[in-house]
């Protein structure tokens, strides 16, 4: 195991060093050295380390089959060459080993999310409600399951008719982020037909609204706004196991095995061995606990064990020291503020709507019962 891992980082820093002289290649124009740079391994299987939980993340989600570069990078020429040239210090501190861990987000100098996703996704197409269904079990004895279900006014549309959530990238909407991680923000700015803008502040922070500050940093808002995790989807081991659960590749009629699940994997383990140590005393919990269960199950016990361990892959990074509560998700409110960083918290400037807080109606983005509309 030791060896192998020595002689994968031994390949590794090849290769990036490879890479570093591709870079020097690229910028006076070699060409299949590009090519192989923007090859999902390269990201992915060879910087085995840094990037390994997004690797990860990447492979067990809806884009698995999009090359990391269709977002990171886009098409364009321009772009190619200032992403790559962004990115020798990162190959650099790459193999000296002193880099972040985790890799900080937001990516700083992403493409614009309307140039990369929407190669492939055309939002404004679509008009209408998006049903969730979310199957959860309880940890007990019998897993006791649970369906929730909620309707998120998803919408879209072009320009004028477009509305909903997805009006925002219709409209030409700018924010001030005043931190690092665009949580706190001080002011929005809606573009009207006439090129004007209709303002809205955070009364706490108005004093924080300079014009420089809104000259340098506005950001005209885009997908990565709100679906900042559409790839590197770090889940928690609940979702996970209630995920396979739902599908049925852990059988739900095992006693407690959404309880046991839970406490092999959460918290994070040190290691994934030590993660894989603990799934695999499943079977002498039911040996001992569930003798009949045992002799008349095993097939079960073990598939469920192997779904376990899958599972621990995806949620065990203790090299980056990621786990599913590392990076901020800004689709909901839930975990963190998301949507409620403007919605229920700025207000209107303008004098004759002074005071209109941007609406949080529980009712303006979703609703729980399928008839109500
Ligand atoms: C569907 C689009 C998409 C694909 C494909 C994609 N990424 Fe990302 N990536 C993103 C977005 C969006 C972010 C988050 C940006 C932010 O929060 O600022 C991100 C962030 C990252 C980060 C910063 C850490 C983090 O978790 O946010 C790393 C590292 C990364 N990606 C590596 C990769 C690698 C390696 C691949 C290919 C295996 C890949 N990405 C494929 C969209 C994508
Ligand atoms: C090269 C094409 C491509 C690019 C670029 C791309 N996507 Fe996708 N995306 C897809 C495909 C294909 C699917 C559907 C996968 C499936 O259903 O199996 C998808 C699915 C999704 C979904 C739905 C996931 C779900 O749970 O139903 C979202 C949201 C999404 N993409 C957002 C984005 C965002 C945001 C970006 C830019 C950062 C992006 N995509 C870039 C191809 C792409
Ligand atoms: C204001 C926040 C916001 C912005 C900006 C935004 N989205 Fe979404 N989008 C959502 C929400 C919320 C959902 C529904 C979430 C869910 O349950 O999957 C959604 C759903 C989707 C879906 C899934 C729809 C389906 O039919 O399965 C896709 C694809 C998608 N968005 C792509 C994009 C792309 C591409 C952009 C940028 C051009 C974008 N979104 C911008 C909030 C946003
Ligand atoms: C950067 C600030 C900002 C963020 C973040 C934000 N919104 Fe908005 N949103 C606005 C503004 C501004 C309006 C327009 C308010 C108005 O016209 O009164 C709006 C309007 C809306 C509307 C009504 C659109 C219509 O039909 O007129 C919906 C629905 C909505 N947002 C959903 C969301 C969801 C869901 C999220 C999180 C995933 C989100 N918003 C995040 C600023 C934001
Ligand atoms: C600005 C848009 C917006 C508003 C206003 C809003 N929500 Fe949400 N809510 C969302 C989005 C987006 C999600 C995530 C949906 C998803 O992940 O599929 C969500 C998720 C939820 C969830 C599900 C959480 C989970 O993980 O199961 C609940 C419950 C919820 N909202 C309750 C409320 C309540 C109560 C209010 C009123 C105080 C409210 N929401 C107002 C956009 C909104």
């Amino acid at each position: 195991m030791q060896m192998n891992y020595r002689r994968h980082r031994e390949k590794l820093l090849f290769l990036m060093f490879a890479g570093a002289i591709g870079i020097i290649l690229l910028v006076i124009g070699g060409y299949q050295l590009i090519e192989f740079m923007d090859s999902t391994s390269f990201c992915g299987r060879l910087c085995h380390e840094v990037m390994y939980p997004e690797y990860t993340a990447y492979q067990a989600s809806p884009h698995s089959r999009v090359a990391c570069t269709e977002c990171h990078v886009g098409s364009g020429a321009d772009y190619l060459v200032k992403s790559k040239i962004s990115g020798i210090p990162l190959i650099f501190t790459t193999i000296a080993g002193n880099y972040d861990r985790p890799i900080p987000t937001p990516v700083e100098n992403l493409r614009p999310a309307r140039e990369t996703c929407e190669q492939c996704h055309r939002p404004e197409r679509f008009a209408g409600d998006l049903v969730r269904v979310h199957t959860t079990y309880a940890a007990d004895e019998t897993n006791t399951e649970k369906v929730d279900t909620r309707i998120l006014r998803v919408g879209g549309g072009e320009s004028e008719v477009a509305q909903d959530i997805h009006w925002h990238i219709a409209a030409k909407v700018w924010y001030l982020p005043i931190d690092k991680k665009r949580q706190e923000i001080a002011w929005v700015g809606v573009e009207d037909e006439a090129g004007g803008l209709i303002e809205y502040v955070d009364p706490d922070k108005v004093a924080e609204v300079t014009p420089q500050r809104l000259a340098e940093k506005k950001r005209l808002m885009d997908c990565v706004d709100c679906h900042n995790r559409a790839t590197h989807i770090f889940r928690s081991p609940e979702e996970l196991i209630d995920m396979a659960l739902a599908q049925g590749k852990i059988d739900k009629t095992l006693p407690y095995i959404k309880k046991l699940g839970l406490e092999a994997l959460d918290p994070p383990n040190p290691s994934l061995e030590q993660a894989f140590t603990k799934v695999e005393a499943l079977e002498e919990f039911y040996r001992t606990s569930y003798p009949q269960v045992y002799q008349e199950r095993r097939e079960a016990i073990d598939k469920a064990i192997e779904e376990l361990k899958e599972i621990a892959r995806l949620t065990t990074f203790p090299k980056m020291k990621v786990t599913w509560k590392t990076y901020i998700d800004n689709l909901g409110h839930q975990e963190s503020p998301g949507c409620f960083r403007c919605h229920g918290k700025l207000v209107a400037a303008a004098d004759d709507q002074e005071g209109e807080v941007i609406d949080a109606d529980c009712q303006l983005c979703h609703y729980f019962e399928l008839q109500q509309k």
